[in-house]
């Protein structure tokens, strides 16, 4: 695994939100605006967008034991991932295709049902972000919305260390995820108990 050696684009990202990322709240838009210019590589990124192919899946671009890790992600048509949460910042940027992404508030106790706060549709070359404890979301692709996108999605460590929580909107039922769960790739998958 590139980890010791990432190549040049991506080492060039990680010296540019090295700063942003360690601030005592991070800097989320220049985060976001680093990711951008990444994304915006589409000529570094394009043997790893022939790799995925079109399978719904994700590859993993920088995954050290702690601190920030890259993914290239991508959903087939019509899919859009569970709602979860994430416990470390991050930033989404989309490559080509379009992304729709939601915030949802977080609610009172972590058994009701999040609901839907924002949704922007994140094109190639454009960002979102979010911060805990506001990190609830799901994203993904939306039929009639653009082509399935292929989007970077940067964290600010790896998420599964962590105890996080997933929803399915349709039950209004939610899940605890255990450290080293990832949790449901696409919402319509059945929710274990
Ligand atoms: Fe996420």
């Amino acid at each position: 695994m590139a980890v010791a050696h990432p190549d040049a684009p991506i080492r060039e990202l990680l010296e540019r939100i090295a700063g942003p990322a360690s601030m005592p709240s991070p800097d989320l838009p220049a985060i976001g605006a680093a990711l951008v210019t990444l994304a915006g590589d589409v000529t570094y990124l394009a043997g790893r967008i022939r790799e995925l192919g079109d399978t719904s899946g994700m590859i993993r671009l920088h995954a050290p034991e702690r601190g920030p890790r890259l993914m290239l992600v991508h959903r087939l048509e019509g899919q859009m991932g569970a709602v979860h949460d994430h416990r470390v910042w991050v930033a989404l940027a989309t490559v080509a295709g379009l992304e729709t992404h939601r915030r949802y508030r977080r609610p009172a106790s972590p058994t009701d049902a999040p609901t839907l706060a924002e949704e922007t549709l994140v094109a190639a070359r454009e960002s979102v972000t979010l911060l805990p404890p506001d990190d609830i979301h799901d994203h993904g692709h939306v039929r009639g919305r653009g082509d399935p996108a292929y989007c970077l999605i940067l964290t600010g460590d790896d998420q599964r260390r962590f105890e996080r929580t997933e929803w399915d909107l349709a039950s209004g039922r939610s899940r605890i995820l255990r450290p080293g769960d990832g949790g449901r790739w696409v919402a319509a998958e059945p929710m274990p108990d």
